[in-house]
């Protein structure tokens, strides 16, 4: 028990909550330790020396003394190894059957005795230890990843019969692996991977520190981290084995396609370390178990991205009013007050696309119910809200009261129920807000089928969008982990499998359940989902937020990093609960974050009921006026947030971008934490301190306009800008056109920024096609200087009439 264990026990200890609590703990530390496979004598294996090849299309198999790996290319690019058999599918990431591979690559002998894959974009070389490095095609090391090292039990047996610890003798690439730590079934192993000593890394999912991911441990096991977080509380809900890695000699996305649980150890480099000598950065990633492959995607970011996008899915693209202004709030009362606080909005004029109802809608904190008390007609509220143009969006929670109707309609899906299992075959039962509650197996494609279809009720209620909570899954514990035990059964899709491989991928069924009854339920509109847990490829169904950021600066800065990191990640649409969850963030404090979130996609304000309110008009009256311009600002860019939710789709670009994005070699912007480019057009840099009225800004390379004052500077270098309490600093790149709300209200004008004299400049335009899944026709401009004037051009070369010129 850690000392939050214990404070929470504390508080626990007399409330009939805390009670079950203790009760579910227990009984799954007991499920575990009856229903885990003991870890007895185990034995290190490491590949061995090379014994031969076997050509396969793409690459081919290396057959090692003790393992073997197979190589392939794909035809878009990238490298695909899988160890000991494994191969790109069946994966809960990848999409399909994975990429076809390339035809052209041929697996052919490298140097050393070692062989190679070339490819246009990459070449391969595995050592004939196993080692594997991935090369730019001009022959610079981007990653050298050491033989990997398994652990397992000696029954199992080994290969050969052989306990090839002993074999580090002649296996000096492998010498570092180390020892594993924590327990598990077979099979646990270590990865040691190397690469530039200039490196820095990213993604990792939603990581409260960050983007750069800094020396440390990071856990790869969903978590809700039980309370408001801030940067250093690690892990967080959304965790994913995806590496972005930035270096003077490339950018590449690592992939270890693996759902268990695990830690990736990171160490930075260093250039002229010791005697002069770089050292090289340092990622270890050690598995609990689960298949070893991995995908490695090289090119600049935005290729690694649209590749990744390939791989594992277009991002949903969200409807046109959920990249509005939303409010929420746990504890909203009655259907009385959601209308308060709505008309608050209208009259004071500000825009409100959303109303979000939060658990204490449901009667008695049960899913899929409605208290009919305090919302007597829910359906007749949405039809008011929504003639004012506010949707009403719907919390879902996965777990299942037991003994509510709904948990008797799970029992009879199937031949086994819906519900997660023990070893013994008896239903897991965990400790929720309903009380003692099942837990749907969304592992299983039956189960998914059915809770799929429960959305009609929701939907009949009038609920436009889908807020899924608790799906890491959490199950109140006042120690130990808050989730299902380990020994818990999942179908895994048919193969079988426990919480070990199952806990990681629980959200990501849950979403793709919402996801699937949506559109069986309304084929013709696109739904609007996002869920507090996910995984690798969870942006095919919809996006995410920050969960319960604690209302601090820290958690200012940790909202700032969690998008950032998960659009690394291929997870574009994502943002804080503004004013941070459980607190009453100072006046200075809420107005700064909802200047931040008003640039992120997800702009949306939250908060416990125990915490404070978030309308902006309960900060006094300085705070209401200044809100009032961010939201006004907000609207006048929904174009421009439009246009970049569908190239998100299109490309893989997430809308927020780090300012690295464009400029990978620019080594200082690399570290840069406190500003991000919204799309190819904006620079946004937030105030992410207390009692700040100016800030320096890093600018990568060009001129960048501050939209507040016109005023120009010249990148690559550091502006101090002015950054008063009601606007926080944005730039704009100089030639970009950017689709903007035109002055009257209505329609899509373009906002042009003078390109420097003698350049040219662009932007891209894609205009909401509606409310289904058209994907919206791509308009294409440039920007260029014609005598004293700015002219935007179409791209059959007519100027283009309606245009705002700014910077001149
Ligand atoms: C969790 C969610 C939070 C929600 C609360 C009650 O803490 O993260 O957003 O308000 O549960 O449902």
């Amino acid at each position: 028990m850690d000392g939050r264990d214990l404070v929470r026990a504390v508080k626990d200890i007399g409330t009939e909550r805390g009670r079950r609590a203790w009760i579910s703990g227990w009984r799954h530390r007991r499920a575990d330790a009856v229903g885990l496979p003991r870890r007895g004598t185990e034995r290190a294996r490491v590949p061995g020396l090379l014994a031969g090849t076997e050509p396969r299309p793409g690459g081919g198999v290396l057959r090692f003394a003790r393992s073997e790996l197979l190589v392939r290319v794909p035809a878009g690019g990238g490298v695909f190894g899988g160890w000991d058999g494994a191969g790109p599918t069946p994966s809960y990431a990848v999409v399909g059957t994975g990429p076809e591979p390339d035809p052209r690559a041929v697996l052919e002998p490298d140097t050393g005795g070692g062989w190679r894959v070339v490819s246009e974009r990459v070449t391969v070389a595995v050592s004939r230890h196993g080692a594997v490095e991935v090369r730019t095609p001009g022959g610079t090391v981007l990653r050298r990843e050491l033989p990997p090292r398994w652990w397992e039990p000696v029954s199992a047996g080994s290969r050969d019969g052989d306990a090839a610890g002993a074999g580090a003798g002649g296996d000096a690439e492998g010498a570092g692996a180390g020892g594993g730590a924590g327990a598990g079934g077979g099979g646990r192993w270590v990865l040691r991977s190397e690469v530039a000593a200039d490196a820095r890394f990213f993604g990792l999912g939603g990581r409260a520190a960050g983007p750069r991911l800094r020396d440390g441990v990071y856990r790869l096991w969903n978590t809700d981290p039980k309370g408001g977080f801030a940067p250093g509380d690690d892990p967080l809900y959304l965790t994913m084995p995806v590496q972005l890695v930035v270096a003077d000699a490339g950018t590449h996305l690592v992939f270890h396609d693996n759902s268990w649980d695990g830690r990736v150890v990171l160490r930075e480099g260093e250039e002229g370390a010791g005697s002069g000598m770089d050292r090289p950065g340092v990622s270890e990633l050690r598995m609990e178990g689960g298949p070893l492959r991995c995908w490695v995607l090289v090119g600049p970011p935005s290729r690694v991205l649209q590749g990744w996008s390939g791989l594992t899915g277009a991002a949903a693209v969200p409807p046109e009013w959920a990249l509005g202004y939303q409010h929420a709030k746990w504890g909203f009362g009655s259907a009385e007050e959601v209308r308060r606080v709505a008309g608050g909005y209208a009259e004071r004029g500000f825009a409100l696309s959303a109303v979000h109802l939060d658990i204490d809608h449901y009667d008695g904190h049960r899913v899929f119910t409605v208290d009919r008390g305090r919302f007597p007609d829910l359906p007749g509220l949405a039809r008011e809200l929504g003639e004012t143009g506010v949707r009403l969006v719907s919390i879902v929670d996965p777990a299942v009261k037991a003994g509510d109707p709904l948990h008797a309609a799970g029992q009879a899906v199937g031949a086994r129920g819906a519900f997660v299992r023990d070893a013994a075959g008896a239903e897991v039962r965990g400790e929720v807000w309903p009380g003692e509650c099942a837990y749907p197996d969304f592992t299983d494609p039956a189960v998914r089928e059915w809770w799929g279809g429960l959305y009609e009720e929701r939907l009949a209620q009038g609920f436009a969008g889908f807020w899924h909570d608790m799906n890491e899954p959490v199950s109140f514990t006042p120690f130990g982990d808050m989730t299902l035990p380990r020994s818990a059964r999942h179908s895994m899709d048919g193969a079988g499998g426990d919480h070990r491989a199952g806990h990681n991928v629980y959200a990501l069924g849950m979403a793709r359940a919402g996801w699937e009854g949506l559109v069986r339920l309304r084929p013709a509109e696109r739904p609007f989902l996002f869920s507090r847990s996910g995984w690798a490829g969870m942006q095919r169904y919809g996006g995410t937020w920050s969960g319960d950021v604690e209302s601090s600066w820290e958690g200012l800065r940790a909202s700032l990093a969690l998008v950032l990191g998960l659009g690394l990640c291929g997870v574009p649409y994502s943002g804080p609960d503004v004013g941070g969850f459980g607190g009453s963030p100072s006046p200075e404090l809420y107005l700064r974050w909802l200047q931040l979130g008003a640039y992120l996609p997800l702009f949306r304000t939250h908060s416990a009921i125990w915490a404070g309110r978030r309308e902006p008009w309960e900060f006094g009256a300085e705070v209401e006026e200044h809100a009032r311009a961010v939201m006004a600002e907000r609207e006048r860019l929904r174009p421009y947030f439009v246009t970049l939710a569908h190239l998100a789709r299109r490309t893989g670009a997430p809308y927020v971008r780090p300012v690295w994005w464009g400029t990978p070699e620019e080594r200082r912007l690399r570290d840069c934490e406190d500003a991000f480019l919204l799309g190819d057009a904006l620079l946004v840099a937030p105030v992410l301190e207390c009692g700040a009225d100016r800030r320096a800004v890093r600018l990568p390379r060009g001129r960048w306009y501050d939209t507040a004052t016109g005023a120009a500077y010249e990148g690559p270098g550091q502006a101090l800008l002015d950054a008063p309490r009601g606007r926080i600093p944005v730039l704009a790149r100089a030639g970009a056109v950017i689709p903007v709300r035109g002055a009257s209200g209505g329609g899509v004008e373009l906002e042009v920024w003078a390109p420097a004299r003698g350049r040219t400049g662009g932007g891209v335009v894609i205009r909401d096609p509606g409310a289904g899944f058209e994907a919206g026709a791509v308009e294409r401009y440039t920007s260029r200087w014609a005598g004293e004037g700015v002219v935007v051009a179409d791209e059959a070369g007519e100027v283009v009439a309606d245009v705002v010129v700014r910077g001149v």
